[in-house]
């Protein structure tokens, strides 16, 4: 029996964090075995490579650099807890995947979608998640939600510019992906929100 591989992306902002301990909450409550893991990290090498990537006194970092370790601790995730724990028949719940890198590091930055594909084709053997949800907040509200956090990461402190430009992407690749990935309004309500989720997941398991 195979389980069920869940993502969730959404710019900076859009209440993942709030989402992910809902969903992962609603699943373990309905008896599911339930295993939940954010990107980067998740695995103790992949959260010593994510200290590196969002380390903000690494300013010389490299794009390519950034993608490869984006990609590395995808890699160690994926081998060491998604795989097995799927093939064991449980749901995975992953804060966000390779949408990620193809919007961040393909697209805001520049570094091309296909180059972005390939290397984490590699790094995962080619896993897709079953479904996806995109949390869809504006740039504008992200950077207005932002602000009010006390610090912000070394990518979150870039410029609006960037952030168009990673919603730019997500919306390009929900076109391309339109059957696995739901969007989610994030300017509804927590509980709205969750419901709507909730709504799509069900549709899985009949
Ligand atoms: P995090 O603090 O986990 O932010 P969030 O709560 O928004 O997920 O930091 C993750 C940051 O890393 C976020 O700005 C998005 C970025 N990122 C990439 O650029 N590429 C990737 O492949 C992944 C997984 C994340």
């Amino acid at each position: 029996m195979s389980g069920l591989f869940i993502t969730m992306e959404g710019t900076d902002g859009a209440g993942k964090s709030t989402q992910l301990k809902l969903l992962n909450e609603y699943l373990k409550n309905k008896g599911f075995d339930v295993v939940f893991v954010r990107e980067p990290g998740g695995t103790n090498i992949s959260e010593k490579i994510r200290d590196i990537i969002l380390d903000i006194e690494n300013k010389e970092m490299h794009y390519m650099t950034e993608a490869l370790l984006y990609a590395s601790s995808r890699a160690q995730l994926v081998n060491e807890v998604i795989n097995p724990k799927l093939k064991k028949g449980a749901i995975v719940i992953c804060d966000r995947f390779v949408d990620s890198s193809i919007v961040y590091q393909g697209i805001a930055r520049n570094l091309g979608v296909d180059v972005i594909k390939k290397i984490n084709n590699i790094a995962t053997g080619g896993l897709i998640p079953d479904i996806t949800f995109f949390l869809d907040l504006s740039p504008k509200d992200a950077i207005k939600r932002k602000k009010e956090q006390k610090q912000l990461d070394r990518l979150e402190s870039e410029k609006s510019h960037f952030y168009q430009k990673v919603y730019d992407g997500y919306k390009m690749l929900i076109k391309q992906n339109s059957e696995r990935i739901k969007v989610i309004d994030a300017n509804k309500s927590i509980e709205e929100m969750h419901k709507e989720i909730i709504k799509n997941l069900e549709k899985l398991f009949v």
